[in-house]
């Protein structure tokens, strides 16, 4: 199907790849269904769903089922070696990219099993990313495991492709951790009942697999409605849950994949925040939480002005979890502050953990670029 012109409307133009999968599909469901609704009322601007997938029919399929919702959003189908364009004609002109393209896990795989194919599709993506977007101006949000090998991976795929040399676009690729955050939120929501109306937000720092996931529920004891729900037995069997929950849903879908539903949810809360930074409802994001470069491809801070030291904590790790501020331009600030609210739970058994796995982490990504 041609694409509908839109005209006198300035594009915000998302792409999701690997769209006709169990992410891809609920994610550009709720995209399809709510993103319009984020716009302002007097807006000039139109959003296009740009989807694309290596399997042709169920991408050419999807596309066409979602075309027929009455929202104003026009969606347009691409894969490998189409009439239209295929990767080339679904980049092009970008300004946000979400990946959620690659193999997801079967029962008693961890994410560190998946590193092989997908480092191999998101090397693809990147080189395809770096050819047809601009790179001083796109965002892109990785989604495939393991994040966190595969988003070292492709900022430095990204960077090495970038031929002008000053596009800064490592801080603009953020690794979504955010089903931890969701978890974390839902799992103490179960524990109490759900007895206030007002969810917990609960900061997941480090990384996104097993016990690089550090969950801050210290921070609950400056909620009122959540301050005593956690005594030290439970705390640690949370902990333990947020960081294995993934693998929850493995064994309940006995090996028909991972966290697809929840993760689309976790994906569209994150896609909704830079569409409202995009379309200019906000300047900055505010502190969201996602995996990524601390560091730009000179070594220099990629937001110079914090007054906490990284090396204080994380021994100069390059890529971790934390909060951040984001502007058009990427990364404005990191806030390491929060490394200093963490209790001695957290501070003294977590992080240790965390700094050596993740560690390993980074190095089996960036030695696959
Ligand atoms: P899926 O197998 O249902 O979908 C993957 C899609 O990617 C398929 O449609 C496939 O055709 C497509 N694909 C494969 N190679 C491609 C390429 N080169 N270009 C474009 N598309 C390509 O898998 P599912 O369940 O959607 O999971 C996708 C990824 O997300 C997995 O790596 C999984 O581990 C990860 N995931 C991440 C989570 C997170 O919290 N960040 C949570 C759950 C899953």
């Amino acid at each position: 199907m041609p694409a509908v012109d839109v005209q006198e409307k300035n594009i915000l133009k998302i792409c999701v790849l690997g769209a006709a999968g169990g992410i891809g599909q609920s994610l550009s469901l709720l995209l399809k269904s709510n993103a319009g609704s984020l716009l302002p009322r007097d807006t000039s601007t139109h959003i296009r769903l740009s989807l694309y997938d290596v399997n042709k029919d169920a991408i050419v399929g999807t596309t066409a089922d979602l075309s027929h919702i009455d929202t104003p959003i026009t969606t347009t189908a691409h894969y490998p070696g189409d009439d239209t364009g295929g990767i080339g004609q679904c980049l092009s002109d970008a300004n946000l990219v979400i990946i959620p393209a690659g193999v997801p896990r079967k029962p008693g795989m961890s994410r560190d099993d998946l590193i092989h194919v997908n480092a191999s599709i998101l090397k693809s993506l990147g080189a395809d990313i770096a050819k047809y977007c601009d790179l001083s101006t796109v965002h892109v949000l990785v989604i495939s495991n393991p994040i966190n090998s595969l988003v070292p991976l492709l900022a430095s795929t990204l960077v090495k492709h970038d031929e002008k040399g000053n596009s800064r676009i490592e801080s603009r690729v953020y690794g979504i951790t955010h089903l931890d955050l969701v978890r974390s939120s839902t799992f103490v929501q179960q524990l109490n009942g759900f007895k206030s109306n007002i969810p917990p937000v609960i900061p997941v720092i480090g990384g996104h697999s097993g016990d690089t996931i550090i969950p801050v529920f210290s921070r609950l004891q400056k909620s009122p409605e959540y301050a005593n729900s956690l005594d030290n037995g439970m705390r640690l069997k949370m902990v333990h849950r947020v960081q294995y929950g993934g693998d929850e849903i493995v064994k309940a879908k006995n090996g028909n994949g991972s966290a697809t539903l929840s993760m689309a949810y976790a994906g569209f809360k994150i896609a909704s925040k830079f569409i409202d930074l995009l379309v200019g409802n906000v300047d900055t994001i505010d502190d969201i939480v996602m995996y990524v470069s601390l560091t730009d491809r000179n070594n220099e801070e990629i937001a110079p002005g914090s007054n906490i030291l990284r090396s204080d904590y994380i021994n100069n790790l390059q890529y971790f979890a934390l909060p951040l501020t984001i502007s058009k331009n990427g990364i404005e600030e990191v806030h390491y502050e929060i490394m200093e609210d963490l209790d001695s739970y957290e501070r003294d058994t977590l992080l240790p953990i965390c700094l050596q796995t993740l560690k390993g982490n980074i190095d089996v990504g960036m030695n696959l670029v």
